[in-house]
């Protein structure tokens, strides 16, 4: 059955360019990414690996470890890093796995038949300290994903799992926050003290700074 929200993200053993990872005991207490590509030596995941290298110190800092998939073997994987770093002005350090008979993309539903049966699509999967799934992406080939959005994803989802607290369109943080509906007003007075009610659902109050 295909995953879902909140569903355990499942297991597994994979080689992969940092030696071999068992994906729960490697993610510890962390938040985890895991995101895939099409394939090697393509210029769309080229553009996208380097970038995430350059981040890759923000996924850090918000305690997330960051793991890349393809569907190639591993020397195809430490080649095509040299090109990443020479091109992307990147060090590519984080893990990526070598799943060429496609045992964790199958895990994971990456590979979408009307697409492409023998690549993955670009997935995203945010992965909670708990091991539950908190976010699924799926693009197109064709279409090199923002990693900022995603950084501004889990700026939400760490927020959210600490506050009964939502964030608003287009949300970055350091801006207001939203009060859940399950919060009713009685609640929300005790809990802080700047509410900016705009209508009975709608009550802004700054971010918290926990
Ligand atoms: C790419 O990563 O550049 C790519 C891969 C498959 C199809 C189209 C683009």
């Amino acid at each position: 059955m295909a995953l879902r929200l909140m569903d355990e993200a499942p297991d597994f053993t994979a080689e992969t360019t940092e030696g071999t990872i068992r994906f729960h005991e490697w993610l510890g207490d962390n938040w985890g990414i895991l995101f895939s590509h099409p394939a090697d030596y393509t210029p769309v995941c080229t553009t996208e690996l380097g970038y995430m290298a350059n981040i890759a110190h923000e996924f850090a800092k918000r305690n997330v470890k960051v793991l890349a998939i393809s569907v190639d073997p591993l020397d195809s994987h430490r080649g095509w890093i040299g090109d990443i770093n020479e091109t992307q002005n990147a060090n590519v350090s984080y893990p990526l796995i070598a799943d060429p008979d496609q045992e964790v993309a199958q895990l994971y539903d990456m590979i979408h038949p009307n697409a492409n049966d023998k690549m993955t699509v670009r997935s995203v999967f945010v992965i909670g300290p708990d091991k539950k799934i908190k976010l699924m992406l799926t693009y197109p080939a064709s279409t090199g994903r923002n990693f900022d959005e995603i950084l501004r994803v889990v700026d939400s989802l760490q927020l959210t799992a600490n506050h009964k607290l939502a964030t608003p369109v287009n949300w970055t943080s350091g801006e207001d926050c939203i009060i859940v509906p399950a919060v009713t007003d009685e609640e929300a007075d005790q809990t802080y003290s700047d509410i900016r009610r705009v209508k009975p659902y709608l009550r802004y109050v700054k971010q918290p700074q926990d």
